[in-house]
């Protein structure tokens, strides 16, 4: 964020309408002062997706996102900031200042640059050669395995011709010199014979990162030959472990889960039937860098892994990676076939939609794995089974969840619920492996919860009030101040945005560009758009008004109270002093118009 100063984000950012620049990529409509639309980040059919000329931002009423122009690019084309900035800074013919590089990062900026070309242009040379004469067998094969004209064209597919070095001169004749050649994985040059070509005679599947660069490459045998694939090695700009096949297209699904698959033809044959959401690892198993990527797009990750031995032990393998970074596990069965690809052919879209929606949740299929080991008939070999299904118990922290799966498995396996609770809870005891005491009766604990979020609620509708009525400020600013604003965001915006109201200029757009993060933007944006249910009567909304304002003044008394420094006298005194406020209030009419 240091690396443009405020005014220039704020010229940028108002220089650039939303509605326009939203208009792009969402189809609105007016409804009054607003502009509606089906919202792009969550799968619906209402149009929750709002866009307000005034206050310059998004919200989307049925999933929370939302924030101003930059927000809007950051989630939509999953720009960092400065990319979002340099963008909008383009639309509006806005010339930023350059960056200043040192020499040495220059270079490396320079030379990924060349490597980014160098495979494009194999890209192309692979793509005009399947489409070629000598190309005919490789299109034949993509044929056979059902790929349409609109498919191979989508996946840039191609072909490396049987020569052993055609590519290597074409690189040539570009102007490429053998260095760099070198460095792109492509070709190997050896000292005697000169360069060659990584790939000959395959059908070229060409791997492109986020922003539709082509980094890399996997290449398969048609028919039968070892290795069946090749892939690129590992470059400055191929990274195998924090990219994955197809995630430039899957980061645009709607769908609600990514679909993990082990191959390109699977993800490229879910593509081909509708599951836009589909994407692969590069050859390479997968890895926490693949899971936090996902993470950025997505809740859930669905494994669709081979059926075999080998798919099992590599969905084992990904779960725990998956949860470590708080993604939602689940495993789709193609059973009685081994892969997505050959699961379509057989029995279609509708089949395989079938299988998304009865996909196993990730513990209940490691325990169905785990059982496989043990001798279920043998008194002993049931016994560790449990014991081991109970120490997997373990894992989860609070007590609801771990009673739920408790109920799943004793359910599934035919065990008595308080048997395997009392195992669970006598192997916690005894390793001290149970994370927290939760306490027998969790009911205090949610009312405590009930209690905060009720007190956000408050907290923010008074934030949305403040910028939607203009009058609401003079009359509460002598009473309300940003201090009674108890969480840390909610203070900082209410602090900016007093100052705003004191100037006179409210702009809760530019409010957001403060803030560095996507994740902080959106819980601004939030703040704005609180709503309560609907009021019939403006009397009925001023007296909301008023049991709002009381309650955010309650509970910053109450907070400053908790947090007091017994020498701190001055704090004494304005709590005092916020008391008799608090009292005159309750007698007090205050309307919004
Ligand atoms: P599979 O052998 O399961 O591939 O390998 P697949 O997609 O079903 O292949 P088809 O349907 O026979 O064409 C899964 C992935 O493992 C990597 C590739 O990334 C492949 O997509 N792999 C496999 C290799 O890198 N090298 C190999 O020799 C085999
Ligand atoms: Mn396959």
């Amino acid at each position: 964020m240091a690396y443009y100063s405020d005014e220039l984000i704020e010229e940028v950012r108002s220089r650039n309408d939303i509605v326009d620049v939203i208009s792009g990529y969402v189809r609105l409509t007016k409804k009054g002062s607003t502009y509606f639309g089906l919202c792009p980040f969550h799968n619906e059919k209402t149009g929750s997706f709002s866009v307000s000329p005034n206050k310059q931002m998004y919200y989307c009423f049925g999933c929370g996102a939302g924030g101003n122009v930059f927000t809007f690019l950051m989630q939509y084309e999953n720009f960092s900031f400065p990319e979002a900035m340099e963008a909008l800074a383009e639309r509006a013919g806005i010339e930023l200042p350059k960056q200043e590089m040192s020499a040495q990062a220059k270079k490396e900026a320079d030379k990924r640059q060349i490597l980014l070309e160098i495979n494009k242009a194999a890209g192309k040379y692979y793509y005009m050669l399947l489409r070629s004469e000598h190309g005919k067998q490789a299109y034949e094969y993509f044929k056979k395995r059902e790929l349409s004209d609109a498919t191979m064209q989508k996946f840039g597919l191609g072909y490396s011709d049987k020569y052993s070095d055609d590519l290597y001169r074409y690189l040539r004749k570009l102007g490429y010199d053998d260095a760099i050649l070198k460095e792109s994985g492509l070709v190997s040059i050896d000292e005697v014979r000169g360069g060659h070509d990584k790939f000959w005679n395959r059908a070229m599947f060409p791997i492109m990162d986020v922003h539709n660069k082509v980094i890399g490459f996997g290449g398969r045998v048609m028919g039968d030959g070892e290795p069946k694939y090749l892939n690129s090695p590992e470059t400055k700009v191929f990274d195998k472990s924090r990219n994955l096949y197809a995630l430039n297209f899957a980061r645009q699904t709607k769908k609600p889960q990514m679909l993990l698959c082990e191959g390109y033809m699977d993800v490229i044959a879910l593509h081909q039937a509708g599951f836009d959401n589909a994407v692969a690892s590069l050859g390479t198993a997968f890895t926490s860098g693949h899971a936090s990527l996902l993470k950025r797009y997505t809740k859930e990750v669905y494994l669709t892994f081979d059926s075999d031995g080998a798919g099992i032990k590599a969905a084992l393998r990904a779960i725990p990676i998956l949860k470590e970074v708080g993604l939602t596990a689940k495993v789709i069965n193609m059973k009685p076939y081994k892969d997505p690809d050959e699961f379509i052919k057989a029995l279609g879209a509708e089949e395989y939609q079938k299988r998304i929606d009865a996909a196993e949740n990730s513990f209940m299929f490691e325990i169905r794995i785990l059982e496989q080991k043990y001798d279920m008939k043998d008194p002993e070999g049931k016994t560790a089974f449990q014991t081991e299904v109970a120490k997997k118990l373990l894992d989860f922290t609070t007590e609801l969840e771990r009673n739920n799966y408790m109920e799943a498995v004793a359910d599934k396996y035919h065990m008595s619920f308080e048997a395997l609770r009392n195992l669970v809870n006598q192997l916690g005891t005894q390793g001290g492996l149970v994370k927290e005491r939760t306490p027998l009766k969790s009911g205090l604990n949610e009312k405590k919860h009930k209690k905060e979020d009720g007190m956000k609620q408050s907290q923010k509708l008074l934030l949305t009030w403040l910028i939607e009525y203009d009058n609401l400020y003079d009359k509460i600013k002598d009473i309300i101040t940003p201090e009674d604003f108890t969480e840390d965001i909610f203070r900082k915006v209410a602090e900016l945005l007093y100052e705003q109201k004191k100037s006179g200029t409210v702009n809760p757009a530019q409010i957001i560009s403060l803030f560095a993060e996507e994740e902080e933007q959106r819980e601004v944006a939030e703040l704005f758009h609180a709503r309560i249910h609907e009021v019939d009567s403006a009397a009925e909304r001023d007296k909301a008004l008023k049991e709002t304002i009381l309650r955010v003044k309650d509970n910053s008394i109450s907070y400053r109270s908790a947090h007091l420094e017994p020498t701190d006298m001055q704090g004494l005194q304005q709590l005092v002093a916020d008391k008799r406020t608090l009292q005159n209030m309750e007698k007090m009419h205050i309307s919004i118009d």
